[in-house]
């Protein structure tokens, strides 16, 4: 069998390395500078090693292309392509719908078509199906059917093969082969009844996230203005051995999916009259967090940052990651230039980000530890400027939450 993996990000090339040990895979990406880089063997994702890339490489189990005929002889394409919000916040399925056009243009054969892309409920069934049949150029009776990702980038203890996956098929020959493909490489699929309940499960599992880690900052404010440990008090709650889960406060949420699928979810609901008050507001409050904890430090720091220079420690949106989609430095950033800081960051996982370089771990006025990678000294870190203000909870000693 022949898989095509439409997009080799952190989804899409993390499959192609478990499915290559069991079918011959073709990772397609219209980037190719990542196709070339993965057909050299190296991979540019955590969690995915180039080793593993290389060697199958050289069994001939895997490749990468941007040709869009070399898909004509797959079996089975599966669908990885970001769905990120468009300016105004809503769904943008742009790049679902070229997907759609590469498969459509491309495969003249009835093949299985499985989404991994996390959208609204309906987009197997209302967008991607429709929009294939749109650019094929006769009728084909393709199978259909999701599977929602839920890798964790970096995450050592759950992986492809030991989390539970998701499925359902738009038809039952559909729900038969998907079984069959994601059992080769995984011990636990959980079919249900219609795609759109594999859809909207998988948007609430992030937006349960989302609408906890907000009200933990909330409380995390609450509990500074009452003049208590946020920290002492979450962990006293979690004492209780039912019926509480501990989520701790931060900068705010980043990656690609806390940040955006909640509004997936906001969005369809509100098309269907359905109140999504909670989500919409709990995507506020964790916008909000970045300029509270400027504010902190200000009024730390005599109320003014003016020409103070910042050093903003760890800019990755999550620790011992390089990626900054919807990272919450950002906007932490941008608080501190408004109030005249002199903004550097120090991050050397991430290198270089928006035209700028990780800066030294030393010299600052004032350091504000957004993310904390597992290699970076405490010690350092709390050397690195007089004054340090913590938002992980992890920098002993550090001005916190
Ligand atoms: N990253 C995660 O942790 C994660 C977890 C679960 C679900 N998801 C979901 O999976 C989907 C993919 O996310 P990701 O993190 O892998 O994104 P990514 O940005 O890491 O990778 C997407 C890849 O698709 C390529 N691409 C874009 N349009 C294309 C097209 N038309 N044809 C071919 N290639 C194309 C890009 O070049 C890129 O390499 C999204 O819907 C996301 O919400 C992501």
């Amino acid at each position: 069998m022949k898989i095509v993996i439409i997009g080799q990000g952190y989804v899409g090339l993390t499959i192609s390395a478990f499915a290559g040990a069991f079918f011959d895979v073709v990772g397609f990406d219209n980037n190719q500078r990542i196709v070339d880089q993965l057909n050299s063997g190296i991979s540019h994702i955590e969690g995915v090693d180039s080793s593993s890339i290389s060697s199958l490489i050289s069994q001939g189990r895997y490749r990468a292309t941007s040709v869009g005929t070399d898909l004509a002889d797959a079996d089975i394409v599966v669908i990885a392509v970001p769905t990120p919000l468009t300016i105004d916040r809503k769904p943008d399925l742009t790049f679902i719908d070229a997907a759609c056009r590469t498969i459509g243009e491309n495969i003249a054969k009835p093949i299985l078509v499985i989404n991994e892309s996390t959208s609204f409920p309906g987009t197997l069934r209302n967008y991607i199906k429709p929009a294939i049949e749109k650019y094929s150029s006769s009728p084909i009776a393709h199978a259909y059917a999701i599977s929602p990702e839920r890798v964790d980038p970096g995450r050592g203890d759950f992986n492809q093969k030991n989390t539970p996956r998701l499925f359902a098929g738009l038809t039952p020959e559909a729900s038969t082969k998907t079984r069959e493909f994601y059992s080769r490489f995984c011990d636990n699929l959980v079919e249900v009844s219609s795609p759109e309940v594999a859809e909207a499960a998988k948007l609430f599992e992030n937006t349960f996230r989302q609408v906890n880690i907000a009200l933990v900052n909330e409380f995390a404010q609450i509990a500074h203005s009452l003049g208590i440990s946020v920290y002492e008090t979450l962990d006293a709650a979690n004492t209780k051995p039912y019926g509480f889960m501990k989520f701790t406060p931060s900068a705010g949420v980043g990656g690609h999916c806390i940040p955006v699928d909640p509004t997936y979810l906001a969005a369809v609901a509100e098309e269907h009259g359905a109140p999504a008050t909670f989500i919409r507001r709990a995507n506020e409050v964790n916008l909000e967090m970045s300029e509270y904890i400027v504010r902190r430090v200000c009024t730390d720091n005599d109320g003014n940052l003016q020409g103070k220079s910042v050093l903003v420690v760890g800019v990755a949106y999550k620790p011992n990651v390089a990626d900054v989609r919807e990272t919450a430095a950002e906007l932490v950033i941008e608080h501190l230039r408004r109030k005249g800081a002199v903004v550097s960051w120090h991050d050397d996982v991430v290198g270089n980000w928006k035209g700028e370089s990780s800066a030294p771990l030393q010299g600052a006025d004032i350091a504000v530890v957004v993310t904390k990678h597992d290699g970076v000294d405490e010690k350092k870190i709390l050397a690195s400027a007089p004054y340090v203000f913590d938002t992980t909870g992890k920098v002993k000693g550090a001005k916190g939450l």
